[in-house]
This record gives structure tokens, sequence and C-alpha cells, in this order.
């Protein structure tokens, strides 16, 4: 039985991964990638920091593929297509500075990739090819009481990839990040002005690896602004988030490398 597959929600704990001689040693390392995130250059009044990075899996084998980066006066980014889905951030590309090289050898990482893979159902036409994998790492922290960090977008939302899974890392000192879970036809609304009953699900992920996942069309998903504790340190609320598409071939019309402007085109 699949909850995720009857419900298009499903909250997991990752026990099995916990268990692995590599778990406390990985986690470390991914932990201290978010002691380091650079501020999200997109939103950088809401106290969100992140990276991204890109990889194919193989339908089948379950095998991983890390994608090529691009380098830009000697940084590396990933480079992100949003879709028409996000309100704030309609059909554009954006530019993350991607995951340091270590976490594209990191077990621990892998092995959540495929478990939230292992996850996902799909029509046999799209799963004829690689299914695209993004990861982002995604911080919010709040240095002062009456500040908020705050996420994008911050209502009952769909992402527009099929399947997106969260993962918590760290959550510290915060007050807030509630999770929220509704239907499709409460897309835009706040949970607060929901009648009772209207929210399928609200949560607080509150331990590492504690993650749930959402097959998009069928649901709404949100996270709370997050503010600062009691105590006289930051707030910060750490997960990473992965989400899958899949690969598709596009028409000859569409494909830019059709349209014979050699002089831009590159070797890959
Ligand atoms: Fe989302």
């Amino acid at each position: 039985m699949s909850r995720l597959k009857d419900n298009g929600f499903e909250y997991y704990t990752l026990d099995e991964l916990k268990a692995k001689t590599y778990y406390k040693q990985d986690l470390e390392a991914i932990t201290s990638v978010f002691d380091e995130l650079p501020q999200d250059e997109y939103a950088p009044h809401l106290n969100r920091y992140r990276r991204y990075a890109r990889a194919v899996i193989m339908p089948g084998s379950h095998r991983l593929e890390w994608l090529p980066k691009t380098i830009i006066d000697d940084n590396s980014y990933y480079e992100y297509f949003q879709g028409s889905f996000n309100p704030e951030y309609t059909d554009e590309y954006r530019r993350f500075p991607a995951l340091p090289e270590e976490m594209m050898h990191n077990a621990l990482l892998e092995d959540i990739i495929r478990f939230d893979f292992q996850q996902t159902f799909w029509m046999k036409e799209d799963a004829l090819m690689p299914v695209h994998a993004g990861i982002h790492f995604v911080k919010l922290c709040v240095n002062e009481a009456g500040e908020t960090a705050v996420s994008s977008p911050n209502n009952l939302h769909q992402d527009g990839e099929p399947f997106t899974f969260a993962h918590l890392i760290r959550r510290r000192n915060v007050k807030g990040a509630m999770n929220a879970i509704s239907t499709p036809a409460n897309r835009g609304q706040m949970p607060d002005n929901l009648a009772p009953g209207e929210l399928t699900a609200s949560f607080y992920l509150e331990n590492p690896l504690e993650s749930y996942g959402v097959y998009d069309p069928l649901v709404t998903h949100y996270v709370g602004t997050v503010e600062k504790g009691d105590f006289n340190i930051p707030g910060e609320r750490s997960a990473i988030l992965i989400d899958f598409q899949p690969t598709v071939v596009s028409d000859s019309e569409q494909t830019s490398s059709m349209k014979g402007l050699t002089d831009q085109m590159i070797f890959v």
C-alpha cells in the first residue's frame, strides 16, 4: 500500500537509513553544508539561504548520476527552470549556487534521493527515460526576535513537478514552520483561513530526517513562517527538498538545438 499513491501525501521517518554505518558521519557532513549556505539572491530579505543540484536517476536500476554544473567566475551554479506554477517567479530561469562537490559523494544523500524515487510512480511513457531530480538545500534562519523567515510561495500551493519530498535536517530555537497539506481547491489559501476539516494534515518536522512527500496533482502544501524561539541563538529550520520530473523528448520545433544556430552551440 502507498499512501502517497492513494492520497497524494505521506509522512516518513527514514529509519532504515539511520541504521546504515555511514549515517552519523554523512548526516554531519550534510548538516555542516547548512552552516555555510549563501543567501537566496532571489529573496534577499526573506532570511532564506540555499544551494541546489540536479541529478538524473534511472528507472529500473535506480542508478544516480549528478548533472554537470555551470561555472561562472570560478563559482559553480545549477540553472533551474521554475515553470509556471510559482506565482512569484513565473516562467523564468533561476540560477542557484551548486551543492559542494563532496555532497555528490555523500552516500546518505544519494540514499535519500533513491528512497524518494522508490516512492514515486509514473505513466509508462514518462518512465522510458531517466527521471530528473532537483535537490534543494534550504535554510530559513532568523537572528533577531520579531524577524520572520518565509518560504516561497507563502500559501497552500502546488510546485508543478509531479513529486516533491521534504527532509528535515535541523530545527533549533524556532517557533513556527508548521507544515500543512490540503486539496488543490484550496490553492492560494492560508491554512488559518480554512474551515476546520479542510486541512488534510498539519504537523511540525522536529527531528533529523523526519520527512514527507507529495504527489503534486492531488494536494496543495504549505510551510509556515519561521520566528526565533526563546533562546539567545539564531532560529533555524534547515531542510532538503527533492523534486522529480520526467525528462521528455521535445518536439523538433521546440528544440532550440534544431534552430541551426551553430555559432551559439557548445560541445557538452
Ligand atoms: Fe512547494
